[in-house]
């Protein structure tokens, strides 16, 4: 028995120090409750701690201060499933630095700063299900093709942002779409809503709040009301939503095209004009060699 413990010794040295230097791998001011969670959440924090262990799945910074993620974050912790920056100072993401990542399923960027999600942020996270987005009050611009890689994408949140409208084909490349929140925005009902309106009315069932818990303003008084009183009339007058160049294009088209008929009209009348004067002039030169 004893020789065995002997034997051991070495072995379960080796264990626990391995354990150990696990131990002191979690960051100061974190707590590691697992092998793979680090919480840093309500730490004060100004930038994201040097010392996370790199095998980090689960990663907690929400409620702090942190105002950028460096570019290669992910390419660093690319075992990260779970990232949580709820509540931080974030004001932009360089762009890339989300989209190298392949593991991430959850993502909370709630409750910052943002004002842009442009198109190159997420690229093909084809693993992210969950994309917590809201209450960013600068948030104006969501880029085109800013979530087009999301092929797995269940749930998006982008309530109480600063969205005035949303362009229709950010929502369409999105298969596994479940859950969408799209409420408190300061939503402009103008003719740039109207292709938004229809993909909501097809996919109200996707949003928690429904067509009744959106409110946009009317264009004309800028009174607010809810989407479920609206319908796809209230948009008729936007002949397929024209913007106001598109309108420029067709009176501009319109004029060129008068323009090109009255030449043609002209150009005709003169020739038809010049064909009686030559007929007539024949006509007389006939008439006068009959004489
Ligand atoms: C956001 O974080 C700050 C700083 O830690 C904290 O004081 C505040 O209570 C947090 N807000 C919410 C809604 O959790
Ligand atoms: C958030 O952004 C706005 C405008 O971009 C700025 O005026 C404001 O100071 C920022 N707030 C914080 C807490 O960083």
């Amino acid at each position: 028995m004893l020789p065995c413990i002997n034997w051991l010794q070495p072995f379960l040295a080796l264990i626990s120090s391995t354990l150990l230097t696990r131990g002191n791998n979690c960051p100061s001011s974190c707590l590691c409750p697992d092998h793979h969670t680090v919480n840093c959440a309500g730490q004060g924090l100004t930038k994201v701690p040097d010392s996370i262990p790199l095998d980090v799945r689960r990663l907690l910074l929400s409620n702090n201060w942190i105002p950028w993620i460096p570019s290669d974050f992910l390419v660093l912790y690319s075992d990260l499933v779970y990232l949580d920056l709820r509540n931080n100072s974030l004001s932009q993401l360089e762009p890339g630095t989300l989209s190298t990542s392949s593991r991430l399923v959850f993502l909370d960027l709630g409750s910052n700063n943002l004002t842009e999600i442009s198109s190159e942020t997420f690229g093909e996270s084809r693993s992210l299900i969950k994309l917590r987005l809201g209450n960013n009050p600068y948030l104006t611009m969501v880029g085109r093709d800013a979530f087009t890689g999301l092929t797995s994408l269940r749930e998006l949140e982008l309530e109480w942002n600063g969205l005035t409208v949303l362009d229709v084909r950010v929502l369409e490349p999105l298969p596994s779409l479940r859950m969408l929140r799209l409420e408190g925005n300061p939503w402009l009902c103008n003719c740039h809503f109207a292709k938004l309106f229809v993909w909501l009315k097809e996919n109200q069932h996707k949003l928690p709040t429904g067509m009744e818990g959106i409110e946009c303003s009317l264009p004309l008084d800028g009174r607010r009301v809810p989407l479920s009183l609206l319908s796809e009339d209230s948009f008729r007058e936007c002949h397929g939503a024209l913007t106001l160049t598109d309108y420029l294009i067709v009176i501009f088209s319109g004029i060129s095209v008068s323009v090109a008929a009255i030449m043609a009209s002209f150009f005709l009348a003169s020739t038809v004009h010049c064909f009686q004067r030559l007929s007539k002039g024949s006509k007389g030169d006939e008439e006068e060699g009959n004489d």
